[in-house]
């Protein structure tokens, strides 16, 4: 096997600066991101849509540090090279700035991971500061933030009008001014992102935001096409999983319904002359085992 040289800050720099696009995907498990790596994807996320695709949840707001943490672990183990960012789910950052710091070393120091991503604006500019100063390197989420759902009034684009745009592309630059070492945007208009891109050396992530942006990250589930539901038009799928799964489940419980599941190739057999020896022992003593 051979090993792929570690995907660091300095390679994504360097990748916008060359003008070649980053690949993101966001990832849950150990066996998935062993796939991503060997497929070359750059970077993956942590993310706390996790609560979402894989708990079932109606929004990120339930997930934890110490489940992300945990999971977070599991995709290290499973690629070694790529960027690995953890998602700093709702209220691990948003109290204090020390209960930030705190919560993103878990991932930094736990999880091997290469840095943390936020949700932010410039009312927490002072926390992403304080994250710097502590050596934790932060990606800012700008733009839709899924975890401020109930204050946004929904899914909603941001930053869609001149002023809106403006507040947001000052936000951008506050966070770079504080010290984050990457930008994430959710659902801006790409006219928007593209302005953001173009102002910053920061590597900038995008979802729903153009393809402007120095990188792209989508959520597993949705290219997939793997969880059910309508997807959004935003949504580009790279398979149907649904219906290769179900296909999968619905064939494995008809063969086991109809006995034709386990054959012999399934199955382990033992070796004849033991089998005659058992047989001739339980009929020795005896025993009824061999007719029940
Ligand atoms: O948690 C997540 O999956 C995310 C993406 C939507 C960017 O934050």
């Amino acid at each position: 096997m051979t090993t792929s040289a570690k995907t660091t800050i300095a390679t994504l720099r360097a990748r916008k600066r060359e003008r070649r696009k980053i690949a993101m995907i966001t990832c849950y498990d150990y066996a998935t991101a062993r796939l991503m790596e060997e497929a070359g994807v750059d970077s993956l996320l942590v993310g706390d849509t996790y609560a979402e695709v894989c708990l079932g949840h109606s929004s990120t707001l339930p997930m934890t540090i110490e489940h992300l943490v945990t999971i977070a672990e599991a995709v290290r183990r499973g690629t070694p090279s790529t960027y690995l960012v953890g998602d700093m789910p709702y209220l691990s950052y948003q109290i204090s700035p020390q209960e930030a710091i705190r919560n993103a070393g878990l991932f930094m120091a736990k999880a091997g991971c290469d840095c943390v991503k936020v949700e932010v604006d410039r009312r927490l500019v002072r926390t992403v500061e304080a994250m710097a100063t502590a050596t934790i390197p932060v990606m800012a989420h700008l733009g839709l933030k899924p975890q401020s759902i109930q204050a946004l009034g929904g899914y909603k684009v941001q930053g869609k009008s001149a002023d809106d745009a403006l507040v947001l592309i000052e936000d951008a630059k506050m966070m770079e001014e504080a010290g984050a070492i990457a930008l994430l945007l959710e659902a801006v208009p790409s006219e928007v992102a593209a302005i953001i891109t173009e102002s910053t050396t920061l590597p900038v992530i995008g979802i729903v935001s153009g393809p402007q942006c120095d990188g792209q990250v989508v959520v597993l589930h949705d290219m997939l096409g793997y969880g059910g539901g309508h997807p959004p038009r935003s949504v580009k799928q790279y398979a149907q999983l649904h219906d290769v799964l179900v296909n999968a489940f619905r064939t494995f419980s008809q063969e086991v319904k109809d006995a034709t599941f386990p054959s012999a190739q399934h199955s382990v057999a033992m070796d004849p002359a033991e089998h005659k020896e058992l047989r001739r022992r339980l009929s020795a003593r005896g025993s009824d085992a061999t007719s029940s």
